[in-house]
């Protein structure tokens, strides 16, 4: 395809997301969706570039983002992958490493975790056949402490690996100091609050390694897609090689000899000279996301800022909006942090005159899109029957999650006159009770 030809492709593309009409916000007909992906003409123009290259495999924008999405937090490297959940299985996985020596975790150790959350964040620890240990959360910020994290400590405690909940960083300075104390790993599954800050810095930067999720209900897209960022470039090395197949080559797709020593390794058993390109040094994985899915999510970076101002504004409006109103209890950041909200939590309260699920029906036949936090107390899922895991503590704020809390969204795509009508139908229903 000639540049001209490309050009004119690409003028379409543009003219054809101009006249695209947004549908006018109808108040109890127009979905208020939790999430969602907000994409504007930039995005469309990236990925059908890419599509009209035919990028279809790895490629230049997904390495192009990856730096730059590591620049935007100020550490060394950042690997695309196919999803947060891949991110979370690369980062604790990477851990396991042999390349790590007395370092690596072994099977039978213990990782310290939430109960309450996603089960992506956990999965990796089972998978790995090392032994999770829950602690609870604090209702309202929904976060574990630093304080539940040290009373979890045992002789056999390896790792931490926790979420910042629905954007709300948890105590990452604290809990990167007791990991330091202890000469343990720290994963901050970041996958809900890229944007977010704890004391003045990101999210995503106090621990060995952090992930994200590009899945289109996250702060950015690329469809389906995650990423995992370090510092170290040991750590960096592991995660590209586990991503890769467990090769021990870094070479880029489509190039060779990128370390001059092609055919010169020794390695195993292998005979000297064997081609590094297919040396594995570790038992690993294909992760790896397309170009289409670089192009996309590098335009979307673009636009970070923007979506966290609204996302702010807009748990703002519920917040204030919401205030006060009896059998509630709203959301709080944690103290010193600046969240770049996912989701608007509630808890109804467990003595209020109406039920969590009441209220939550009420929201969706107005078309008030509503979640639960995840899997809430993940232990008393099926899945996890019959897993060896311990438990620090009671769980008795996981269970009241489970029962009594849902969150409404504040993604870019809610608008003013949607959070307005959100809050008046909450405090419709409420004062019904009075
Ligand atoms: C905290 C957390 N971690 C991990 C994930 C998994 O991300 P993905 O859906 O991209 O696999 C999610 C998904 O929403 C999540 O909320």
């Amino acid at each position: 395809m000639t540049p001209d030809a490309k050009a004119r492709v690409l003028e379409q593309v543009r003219t054809f997301h101009r006249e695209r009409q947004q549908p006018a916000f109808v108040p109890g007909e127009t979905p208020i969706l939790p999430s969602g992906a907000v994409l504007d003409e930039e995005d469309r123009v990236a990925l059908v570039e890419a599509a009209l290259d035919m990028r279809i495999a790895a490629g230049p924008s997904a390495r192009r983002f990856e730096r730059e999405f590591a620049r935007h937090f100020g550490l060394r490297k950042a690997h695309m992958v196919n999803s947060g959940s891949s991110a979370n299985l690369l980062a604790l996985t990477a851990l396991t490493s042999p390349k790590l020596g007395d370092r690596r975790l072994r099977p039978g150790d213990e990782v310290i975790t939430v109960a309450g959350g996603f089960p992506s964040t956990v999965n990796p620890i089972v998978q790995n056949g090392l032994v999770p240990v829950f602690v609870d959360l604090e209702l309202g910020t929904y976060n574990a402490t630093a304080d539940h994290v040290a009373a979890a400590l045992s002789g056999r405690t390896r790792a931490i690996m926790m979420a910042h909940t629905l954007g709300n960083p948890f105590q990452a300075e604290e809990i990167a100091q007791i990991a330091a104390e202890h000469d343990l790993f720290f994963i901050e599954d970041n996958c809900d609050a890229v944007g977010s800050t704890y004391r003045g810095r990101p999210a995503g930067t106090f621990g060995d390694l952090s992930t994200v999720s590009f899945y289109p209900a996250h702060h950015i897209t690329s469809g389906e897609g995650g990423c995992v960022l370090t510092g170290n470039l040991e750590l960096a090395r592991i995660v590209e090689s586990l991503r890769d197949w467990g090769r021990d080559c870094w070479c880029e797709p489509g190039t060779d000899n990128t370390c001059l020593k092609r055919f010169d390794y020794q390695m195993g058993s292998l005979p000297k000279g064997y081609d590094h390109k297919y040396i594995f040094s570790h038992v690993g994985y294909n992760l790896k996301a397309t170009d289409l899915q670089g192009s996309l999510v590098l335009s979307q970076l673009r636009k970070l800022p923007e979506f966290g101002r609204i996302r702010r504004r807009n748990w703002t409006a519920l917040r204030s909006g919401l205030d006060g109103l009896p059998g509630l209890l709203l959301p709080e950041p944690t103290p010193g942090s600046d969240p770049s909200w996912f989701g608007f939590l509630i808890t109804v309260r467990p003595d209020a005159p109406f039920a969590c699920a009441d209220l939550v029906a009420f929201l969706e036949d107005r078309r008030i899109g509503t979640r639960r936090l995840f899997g809430g107390n993940l232990v008393r899922h099926p899945a996890y029957e019959g897993v060896p895991y311990r438990v620090s503590g009671e769980l008795t704020n996981s269970d009241t999650v489970t029962e009594h809390t849902f969150w409404i969204g504040v993604y870019p795509g809610i608008t003013p006159e949607m959070t307005d009508y959100m809050v008046a139908s909450i405090k419709e229903f409420v004062v019904r009770y009075r």
